[in-house]
């Protein structure tokens, strides 16, 4: 889809579909919306007066404008009210009206930018939402479909009005457009089926990854695993046909010798089986989502390139497959991490925190400024915070997480802070065999716990965990709707780009 950004009429647009708004309880139309009812001879009032149109966030309502204008048919979408209007409702007005259009069979849509007038929105932070909206509304995933299904949306023109919001409009609509399709890459990977989406796959795809923006890419061997001595991250995968791949991507490389990285490790399960601690059935639907943190990081790294972050930014990817066979992890084996820890494995299924353990080690190796991990990793964490809930953030550092609070409402990804009592720690260390356990004795604060796992690789870098078990992969309509059709959601991919963005 080409994103085009213009100066110009709305009214004027000769496309498939115009996309004009509404806020909730408005009895008239205003800005550009008033000038099309006025052509149309007040249908758009007639639509509110009736009763048949609200105006609540995401609503739509379709006019045909016949004579009275170039368009085919005018799309009007609700703001929700006007004193609970913000940046993240641009992106979700924007996604419906283009879904919307999508479903009529527009191929080329204009619209105006949401927000930017009575909204008071800067024309910069509006044309970046209503962009990313679009993008992200508009995503599919239809690789595997011998019959191709809806006909996609070929041109999204936002136009705006006002001659001197001209270089704010495309600029805001350029990083727009490259954080929704940094996001879609982080999707498309999550969507992979899991015979395709292996750890190697991932590693091809990381070094492809690097070749067309410029990074350096390193994917470690199995002998360079052995002598780095990650034996927590090399248990997990060693029950799989699939061998465990290290990826390591670099941005802006060149400046690791003068600056400390921002470090992001993702967790790359490509499929969580449990291991002999086997799931249900149920319980392994959706697991070739348990590489997402390592797609989102992915797409960070991605986003990276592509926004020219002015420093060094370091992906860590451990890639591994949790299956069984007689190589398997057992229950109760005792593994060496690369900082020397031991781990009494009790439980096979908690393999993320042993696969984060050796990265985190990694990482600190790049005396980083910053690290920060994602994963899918405990379903403990879906428990507290709902499905679209949102993820859960871990830190000790206040800085740090202000600053990703500060990129949760300018990406309008949630993440929700829980703590990392030092009860946790004591009881992830109370094992009788080993310096760790990899599951604590009960099962209560499963999410907590498993950060205060992951605490003990950190060694005293400035360190944030996010679990975004909660958000990887979303069923339709669920707690945040999500932008875009059900599945992956390429979430932390928004967080991240807007957290680089933002300044370090
Ligand atoms: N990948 C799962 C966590 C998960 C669960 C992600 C549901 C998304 C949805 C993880 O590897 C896991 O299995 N965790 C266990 C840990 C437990 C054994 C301590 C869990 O949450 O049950
Ligand atoms: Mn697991
Ligand atoms: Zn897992």
């Amino acid at each position: 889809m080409q994103l085009n950004t213009i100066i110009g009429d709305i009214a004027e647009q000769a496309v498939d579909a115009i996309i004009i708004n509404l806020f909730e309880n408005t009895n008239s139309p205003g800005g550009a919306t008033a000038a099309i009812d006025q052509r149309m001879n007040g249908a758009i009032s007639a639509l509110l007066v009736g009763g048949d149109f609200k105006g609540k966030l995401r609503e739509t309502s379709v006019l045909y404008p016949g004579e009275t204008m170039p368009a085919r048919r005018i799309i009007v979408v609700g703001l929700g009210p006007e004193e609970d209007f913000t940046i993240d409702r641009i992106r979700h007005a924007t996604a419906a009206a283009a879904i919307r259009a999508r479903e009529l069979g527009a191929r080329r849509i204009a619209s105006i930018l949401h927000g930017a007038g009575a909204g008071r929105i800067e024309t910069y932070a509006a044309a970046r939402a209503a962009a990313e909206g679009a993008g992200l509304g508009l995503y599919t995933f239809e690789k595997y479909k011998s019959e191709p299904g809806r006909q996609g949306v070929t041109s999204f023109t936002l136009v705006a009005w006002k001659e001197q919001n001209a270089d704010a409009l495309r600029a805001g609509a350029r990083e727009g457009e490259i954080i929704a399709n940094c996001t879609c890459h982080a999707r498309d990977l999550v969507s992979e089926p899991p015979n395709i989406c292996t750890p190697s796959f991932l590693a091809v795809h990381a070094e492809k990854l690097a070749y067309n923006h410029g990074m350096t890419a390193r994917v470690l061997s199995d002998a360079k695993l052995r002598e780095l001595k990650m034996g927590a991250f090399l248990s997990v995968g060693q029950g799989s046909a699939q061998q465990p791949q290290f990826i390591v991507l670099e941005h802006n490389a060149e400046m690791l010798k003068d600056s400390a990285p921002l470090v992001l490790i993702g967790k790359a399960i490509t499929f969580d089986t449990g291991g002999y601690s086997i799931k249900s059935g149920e319980g392994m639907s959706d697991m070739k989502t348990d590489m997402a943190g390592g797609a989102a990081v992915l797409g960070a790294l991605q986003a990276a390139a592509l926004l020219r972050i002015p420093y060094p930014v370091v992906g860590l990817v451990p890639a591994a497959e949790n299956m069984i066979s007689g190589r398997a992890n057992r229950p109760s084996d005792v593994v060496r991490a690369s900082n020397g820890k031991t781990i009494e494995i009790l439980n096979t299924d908690a393999e993320g925190r042993l696969i984060l353990a050796d990265a985190l080690v990694y990482a600190g190796g790049y005396k980083p400024a910053t690290v920060i991990d994602i994963a899918t990793l405990t379903g403990a964490a879906v428990i507290a915070l709902g499905e679209g809930g949102a993820a859960a953030l871990f830190t000790d550092d206040e800085q740090l997480a202000e600053r990703l609070s500060l990129a949760s409402q300018s990406s309008g990804e949630r993440i929700w802070r829980m703590p990392l009592f030092p009860e946790y720690a004591e009881w992830v260390r109370g094992s009788d065999v080993a310096d760790l356990r990899n599951i604590p004795g009960k099962r209560y604060a499963g999410a907590g716990t498993s950060a205060a796992f992951l605490q003990e690789f950190t060694e005293g870098s400035q360190w944030a965990h996010l679990d975004i078990a909660p958000m990887a992969s979303l069923p339709a309509s669920k707690v945040v709707h999500p932008l875009g059709p059900a599945g992956a959601t390429g979430f932390g991919v928004r967080l991240l780009a807007h957290m680089m963005l933002d300044g370090d």
